[in-house]
């Protein structure tokens, strides 16, 4: 079986010849045989160059949240960039996102950048500028974007990279990267406010920041305890660490307030990009005044010569009007909440043991295991395989999430109550077949 159809194939071909691996993105690698050109994106639906059509729910990696090539958003992105794009100036539609950003989320003050990448490693540097510290928390198989620091226990280690749950050390997850910056980086296992504390307890006066994805967006939406990030906001503040929230994927996504309105805590600083932008390149760093204002010009650097473009932040405006002003996360996290039973009912119906994971705008499955997952290595004990024989029938039939269970489903307004009624039918063919 090839995901492939002759149209597909020959300009995959091609790509091969001119780009490493014909993508611009290790993630979008399925395989010579199975890696796709997508022709074009309408709402819930992406056709590949054979018109193949595809109830997706990759959403380019989540970003998109109303639907492809919304004609609103295009609209305001068309009449914008009439304009001209870059200025090296700050533009009227900056301020009005930065001010629809506080809005919505109650940070004080925020900085425009690009991708979730510059975000994160921008919310890095200025919280060590902010505390003098160089050190920082990450959790294992949480992913906060492509720089050097962040590398380290990713959902894409291996089990030798991750090394031991009780290590506070990982090894880099790719070749590329020095392994003396593992120095700085110390890996926890997600969920576990024990660690946490003792960790901090040796180390505290030392570690800058604390950075987690509040849901774990990149192994299979698992969902923090309330009384973690509760003992981790009161810890953060004990030991004047700072805390981020990498909102990447959850912004804008799981509430318009994202993880810190969804859980009730208040972050120090905030990373969001994904569905700021429902598509287009735009990213932002948010949070309390006295950390955001570490951005000094004569003292710490924050810099990009595509910040506040103006393509980008259009998109970002006209975005965050529709979000504020029309119930979008109410009618997701209604048919998402559909979906999630449907897939439940079906599992158990053919005797499988799993546990749907997330939120109904972000959620996983984990198959092979009816424990709830509370860190990454209970995603790893789950049945990989399985989910990839499902999934990779529900792509051949018209059904795209990502054919790997770390990647949440996403789910956009634009997905209709009969796109989840075909999903269910075919993820129930899927699952008799693989079976
Ligand atoms: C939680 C999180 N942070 C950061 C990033 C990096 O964002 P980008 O790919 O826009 O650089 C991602 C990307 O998937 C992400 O999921």
């Amino acid at each position: 079986m090839t995901l492939q159809g002759p149209k597909t194939h020959e300009l995959f071909e091609k790509a091969l010849q001119h780009i490493p691996y014909g993508v611009n993105s290790n993630f979008r690698y399925w395989g010579d045989d199975d890696t796709l050109i997508i022709k074009r994106g309408e709402g819930a639906y992406i056709w590949d160059m054979d018109d193949k059509k595809y109830i997706d729910y990759r959403l380019a990696f989540g970003p998109i949240i109303l639907g492809h090539a919304d004609p609103r958003v295009t609209k305001r992105v068309q009449e914008a960039i009439e304009g001209g794009n870059l200025f090296a100036w700050t533009t009227p539609l900056e301020i009005s996102v930065a001010e629809r950003i506080k809005r919505l989320t109650g940070v004080e003050k925020v900085r425009l950048t690009n991708t979730g990448t510059e975000a994160t490693f921008h919310a890095l540097r200025i919280a060590r500028a902010y505390t003098g510290r160089e050190k920082f928390i990450k959790f294992e198989g949480q992913y906060h974007g492509m720089i050097d620091y962040f590398m380290f226990g990713t959902a894409s280690s291996n089990e030798e990279q991750l090394g031991s749950r009780d290590d506070l050390r990982s090894a880099p997850m790719s070749l590329g990267i020095p392994k003396a910056i593992g120095d700085y980086v110390l890996n926890l296992p997600y969920n576990d406010l024990e660690r946490l504390e003792e960790t901090l307890a040796k180390y505290g006066e030392e570690i800058a920041a604390i950075f987690l994805e509040p849901i774990m967006g990149n192994a299979a939406g698992i969902m923090p305890k309330p009384e973690f990030l509760k003992g981790m906001r009161a810890l953060c503040d004990q030991y004047g660490v700072v805390l981020v929230f990498d909102e990447v994927k959850t912004g804008f996504r799981i509430a318009n307030g994202g993880a810190q309105e969804y859980f009730g805590i208040k972050a120090d600083l905030a990373t969001y990009a994904k569905s700021l932008g429902n598509g287009f390149p735009v990213a932002a760093i948010g949070g309390k005044e006295e950390v955001m204002m570490t951005i000094n010009p004569g003292t710490t650097a924050h810099g990009g010569t595509y910040s506040g473009n103006v393509a980008g932040v259009a998109a970002a405006d006209a975005t965050l009007e529709i979000l504020e002003n029309e119930p979008i996360i109410a009618g997701i996290n209604a048919r998402g909440t559909t979906l999630m039973e449907g897939l439940d009912e079906i599992l158990t119906e053919q005797d499988i043991p799993h546990v749907i994971t997330g939120v109904p705008s972000m959620l996983g499955i984990l198959l092979g295991t009816d424990q709830e997952p509370r860190e990454f290595r209970d995603y790893i004990k789950g049945d990989a395989e399985l989910y990839d024989k499902i999934s990779m029938r529900l792509v051949a039939n018209g059904v795209q999430p990502d054919a790997d269970g770390r990647e949440p489903w996403f789910l956009c307004a634009a997905l209709s109550e009969a796109d989840i009624a075909e999903t269910l039918n075919k993820f129930n063919d899927a699952v008799k077949a693989a079976k």
